[in-house]
Formats: C-alpha cells, structure tokens, sequence
C-alpha cells in the first residue's frame, strides 16, 4: 500500500505558485487577488476560510475576507460580490458554502463573474468543463485529479466509484474523470447497494461526510481508495469517509485524512487565482 501524501504535493504546488508570483509582479506589475466571502460562524468553514487565506499569504497574493453575520441579506451579499466582480485588484471570488437557509445559493454563485470564479461553481464554468473546454474546475475534485496524475495512475478504462453526487465535488469529480475515459459510476443517497458498486471499482472517491462510510469489505483488492471527507468526531479528532485502518490493508493507494485531499484543495484555489490573474481583467 502506498500512501498518497496530499501534504508534500501540495506544497510543492505552493512553491511553484510561489515563484510564478514574484514572475508576474516583476514583469506585469500583476499582484494576484482573491475575496472570500463567509456568511455566519460556522466554526469548520472559519476554519477553512482561515487556511485558504494563510496560503495565499505564503505565496504573495492579496486577499480580503468578508466575514458576514448571518442575518445579512441576499441583496446585500449580492453587493458585495458585484463590488468585487469590478474590483481590478481581485481575480478570483469565493463565496464559503454552505450559505444561510435564507440564501439562495444557485442565485449567488451565478451573480459572480465566470472569470473570477475560480472556485468553478458557476454555472458557465460546470458547463465548459463538462463538455472538456477550458474552464475554472472545483478545486476538490481538481486536486484528485493533479493527485492521480502525480502518481502516475492511470484512468483509462478504469471503473471508478464515486460515492457522492454533490455540486462541489461528486458531479464535477465524476465528469473530469468522465473526460479522462474512465467508466464512472456515481453513487449517492439512493442507491441502493452501494457496496456493489464500490466493490467492483478499480478507483473509489469518497465525499459524503460520513465518518467510516467505507469498510474493508467494500472494496476489492488492490483498489485505489481516495477519500474526501473531513469529519470531526466526538474525541476531537478528524477523519475521513473511509475506515482507513482496515481499508488501507487492502488497497494499491490510498489517502489519509488529515494530509491527503484537503491539503491539494487549497492548492488548487491558490492556481486558479493565479490562472485568472494571469489571464487578466
Ligand atoms: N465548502 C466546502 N468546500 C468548499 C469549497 O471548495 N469551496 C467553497 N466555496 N465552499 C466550500
């Protein structure tokens, strides 16, 4: 078995961002942009917005956060993204899902601008990628991507399983991999035995958020097991989707939670900002 180390790859990815910065700012005068916009104070999603903006602090982007209480209203934060769809100092826009009840967030992500989008939710940006265009790409699903090219694993023909069929991560997973002439099968809620499907996979992608979905028994051997999901339990720590202890046994690849997927998340935000910068205003 051999351990997928989103962590190692991921900085590399930030070293490279890195020295493409200080390039653009010599040359261009171009300093790369990015808002964040948090609605509320869901603790992990503060969490998160925290990590993407130390990242960008790293590799020298400028960045703002918005940090909104959640009794804000959709019009407002409407504002603040049209502030920032014309602001020239900000390439890339990123609205923190999940959004308050009250919020529409379909109406939202598509107030931002597709060239500033570069967390890949915009309807125009899911429909390019879709049909292989060149396109912002969800950056979850784009990091499993840049993790299965690092190691070499091929997906040609493979049968992949991916568990989950959310908009941020399973559909765009799923049609990258599509793109990628891998036989996909998406699974979700309703399926109906999910560890038929996932037992036949040569690839599973896990990302439902439920702590140790995926047990020994659900996947064949030497499988190459990628697992999305981030889940605090009740000791405080976190885990992922995936019974790792006993999966890890069985499969050719694997990724651990904390260090795998989450880490190349934010590595890919940090290039789809500096891809928007470069491609300008
Ligand atoms: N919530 C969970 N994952 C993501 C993500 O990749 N982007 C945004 N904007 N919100 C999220």
């Amino acid at each position: 078995m051999q351990l997928i180390d989103g962590k190692a790859l991921a900085n590399k990815v930030q070293e490279a961002v890195s020295a493409e910065v200080t390039k653009l700012k010599q040359e261009k005068n171009i300093v790369p942009g990015l808002a964040v916009i948090i609605v509320g104070d869901d603790p992990a999603s503060h969490a998160y917005v925290k990590m993407k903006a130390k990242a960008c602090e790293k590799v020298g982007f400028y960045s703002i956060v918005h940090k909104m209480p959640d009794t804000i209203s959709q019009e407002e934060i409407i504002q603040i993204i049209n502030m920032m769809n014309n602001n020239p100092h900000i390439h890339g826009i990123l609205v923190q899902l999940p959004l308050p009840k009250h919020i529409d967030t379909d109406r939202i992500l598509e107030v931002i601008d597709p060239k500033k989008d570069v967390d890949g939710f915009h309807a125009y940006n899911v429909g390019r990628m879709v049909t292989g265009l060149d396109s912002f790409v969800a950056c979850t699903p784009l990091g499993v991507m840049k993790m299965f090219e690092a190691y070499n694993i091929d997906l040609q023909g493979k049968d992949v399983c991916v568990v989950g069929a959310s908009n941020i991560v399973g559909k765009p997973m799923a049609s990258l991999l599509l793109n990628a002439n891998a036989t996909v099968t998406i699974t979700h809620i309703h399926t109906k035995d999910l560890r038929s499907h996932t037992s036949r996979a040569d690839i599973v992608v896990v990302g439902v958020g439920v702590p140790g979905l995926i047990k020994e028994d659900m996947v064949k051997e030497g499988a190459v097991v990628i697992d999305i999901g981030i889940n605090r339990i009740a000791d405080g720590s976190l885990v992922g989707d995936v019974d790792f202890e006993n999966v890890s046994k069985k499969c050719s690849y694997i990724t651990p939670v904390p260090g795998g997927v989450g880490p190349m998340t934010i590595a890919m935000l940090l290039e789809n900002t500096l891809k928007s910068a470069k491609q300008g205003i």
